[in-house]
């Protein structure tokens, strides 16, 4: 069973990454003991899991589907999530996605992500444009929020792309 979000952030250590790995589909091989630590389930509770066990409803699909897009053609991505804890707080982090590749057949064997704290202005405008999207996905489907995440990116000039998103942030607002 999921568990019920509270509205309640737990404040992440600025010097500490939360780590983890998946195989090609995202199940969880390997996590960190911050990873532990911050989500509140124990390594057990968490290997072979999916690693939707700590996905929060307040993120939109459309995140996720681009981000198996990259992610899938080996491309490396950062995105801002908000995950939700076993005790129902949340956390949002920077996560940087790495595709981890077979050394003989080159091909994906599998992701690593690794996570840090994030700023309060990064989050705040993050949070709203996730909330829109939602919102979107929720009342029009995931097609439509898609595009409306387009023509934002769109509107914040040529070169801004989901996957630099974050790094823009920073430039126009
Ligand atoms: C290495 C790796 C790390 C991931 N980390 C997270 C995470 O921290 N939070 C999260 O919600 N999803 C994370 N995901 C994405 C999940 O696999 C999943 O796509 C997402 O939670 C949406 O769940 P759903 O596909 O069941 O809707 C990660 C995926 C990979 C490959």
């Amino acid at each position: 069973m999921k568990p019920t979000p509270i509205n309640e952030e737990i404040q992440l250590d600025p010097k500490r990454y939360i780590v983890s790995e998946t195989d090609e589909l995202g199940t969880i091989t390997f996590c960190n003991d911050y990873f532990v630590e911050i989500s509140g389930y124990s390594k057990e509770e968490l290997m072979g899991k999916p690693h939707n066990i700590i996905r929060h409803p307040d993120m939109p699909k459309v995140v996720f589907k681009l981000l198996w897009e990259f992610i899938s053609q080996g491309k490396n991505i950062n995105v801002v999530i908000k995950n939700l804890a076993k005790d129902g707080r949340y956390y949002w982090v920077f996560t940087e996605f790495e595709s981890r590749r077979d050394t003989d057949t080159g091909k994906i064997i599998g992701y690593t992500a690794s996570r840090k704290t994030v700023s309060k202005h990064v989050t705040e405008i993050i949070s709203d444009l996730y909330a829109k999207l939602l919102e979107i996905e929720k009342e029009e489907g995931i097609e439509a929020s898609e595009e409306y995440l387009k023509s934002f990116l769109k509107s914040k000039g040529d070169n801004v792309e989901f996957q630099n998103l974050m790094e823009e942030i920073h430039k126009f607002y």
